[in-house]
């Protein structure tokens, strides 16, 4: 598997541009599933997550052409199989919207549990919950979820935790369901917003997204030729304006919604970090010490659990102990095992990771645990004395579109080694 080789101590300086969303990707593709037509999705981001998933709905009867490196022409015209079990589909999360997508197109799907990155138990509850009050039964069999329905009737389903996943995969089984469903607790992420925007420009009813009440009024056909241009991607604007402060650079970050941003870009400014907001784009600058702060993870808008990991790189920067309080997953702070092989001063204690600021980082071969570890192994690295090696950057290419080619065109010196190489 490939390594990165990271010389740190560099500022980072210049422009970086933000590619498409991730999570937004993920369901707006098995969501033209739903449609026995052809549409056209841009901004794609070119990332493993994206390649697994193509693969799997290729397998399903999909077709693909490429418009351009991020843009797809995505043609479910013959789609016949609602069965996807294959080994893909434990290679990301993400494979979890086949589900809502196959039962809401077929009223039947028989696929593989989930994988993605291990942050402690992370159940499907509430994804199956909602397939149930839709009227469909759902049988676990051989490590497979097989969900059945005779028709799927609109209900009213209250979230018993606030998930992107379920309320993602319950709009993508309610649309074409009849009568209206309405979701309780319902998660706001914007990358919810721009599915349900898909959705609706392919004629679905779907209203509220983005608060935390959606109400689907089903809909008996979906319509093709929609073109749709994903959000650009928060966690991948929030790596590089973390990477920005932690360096002590200056990076303007374009092509971001800087909304979507507020609840990092307050803590960066608490943190003593400049920033300056344009219409479409955000720039991050750091000359001065860097203040210590607390940081709680929570669902959107509050701060994202996913930057939590390169945020810790930033704190290992600031004067004083800072803490991070992890409310989502209960288990997501391996990483810091990892930053403590870099001498980072830093201890967990149960959902808090307690930061001591200002020790200085050396590099040292470190391992990406899961995508987001990985961002702030790299993240260590660029600041780092000396040099970085980063193991299992599969991991990384998950979901980062051409990081290491991003990260040098700001002044990072990042090379990328096979292990065949003999490195
Ligand atoms: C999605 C994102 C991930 C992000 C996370 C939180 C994708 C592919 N992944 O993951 O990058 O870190 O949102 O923003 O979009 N839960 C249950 N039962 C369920 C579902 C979730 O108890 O049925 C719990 C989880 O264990 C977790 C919390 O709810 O504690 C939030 O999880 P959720 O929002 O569903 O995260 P994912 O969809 O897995």
């Amino acid at each position: 598997m490939d390594k990165l080789l990271i010389r740190g101590q560099r500022r980072l300086k210049g422009e970086v541009t933000i590619s498409g969303a991730k999570n937004a990707a993920l369901g707006i593709l098995p969501a033209a599933l739903l449609l026995s037509d052809v549409c056209t999705v841009e901004n794609i981001p070119n990332i493993l997550d994206i390649a697994i998933l193509r693969r799997i709905m290729e397998s399903l009867g999909a077709r693909f052409i490429d418009i351009d490196e991020n843009t797809l022409r995505v043609d479910a015209t013959n789609v016949s199989s609602y069965t996807a079990t294959g080994e893909d589909m434990h290679r990301f999360r993400g494979s979890y919207y086949l589900m809502g997508a196959l039962l809401g197109r077929f009223k039947k799907a028989v696929v593989t549990f989930p994988g993605g990155c291990n942050f402690g138990s992370r159940p499907i509850d509430q994804h199956i919950k909602g397939f149930e009050a839709l009227g469909a039964k759902v049988e676990i069999e051989h490590g497979h979820i097989k969900l059945t329905a005779n028709k799927l009737t609109g209900a009213n389903i209250y979230l018993d935790v606030v998930s992107v996943g379920a309320t993602v995969n319950i709009m993508l089984a309610a649309v074409k369901a009849e009568g209206i469903t309405t979701i309780e607790n319902a998660a706001k992420e914007p990358h919810i917003v721009d599915i349900a925007n898909f959705l609706n420009a392919m004629g679905a009813d779907i209203k509220g997204a983005g608060t935390d009440i959606i109400r689907i009024r089903g809909v008996r056909e979906l319509k093709g030729n929609v073109v749709h241009c994903i959000i650009p991607d928060m966690i991948e604007a929030g790596t590089y304006m973390i990477a920005a402060a932690a360096t002590r650079g200056d990076v303007l970050v374009k092509n971001v919604i800087p909304k979507h941003m507020e609840s990092l870009s307050a803590k960066l400014v608490e943190m003593n970090v400049k920033i300056q907001e344009y219409d479409d784009s955000i720039r991050v600058w750091a000359k001065d010490r860097l203040t210590r702060a607390n940081i709680k993870t929570l669902p959107y808008p509050g701060f994202p659990t996913d930057l939590q990991p390169p945020a810790a790189v930033l704190l290992l920067q600031a004067d004083g102990i800072s803490t991070i309080t992890e409310s989502i997953f209960d288990n997501r702070f391996q990483y810091i095992d990892e930053l403590k092989r870099m001498g980072a001063k830093a201890r967990v204690e149960g959902r808090m990771a307690v930061i001591e600021g200002g020790s200085k980082l050396t590099g040292a071969p470190v391992k990406a645990l899961d995508l987001r570890a990985g961002a702030a192994c790299v993240l260590a690295g660029c600041v780092a004395e000396g040099i970085t090696e980063v193991s299992n950057v599969s991991y990384i290419d998950r979901g980062y579109e051409r990081m290491v080619e991003k990260l040098n065109s700001l002044g990072a010196d990042i090379r990328r080694v096979s292990d065949s190489d003999g490195t």
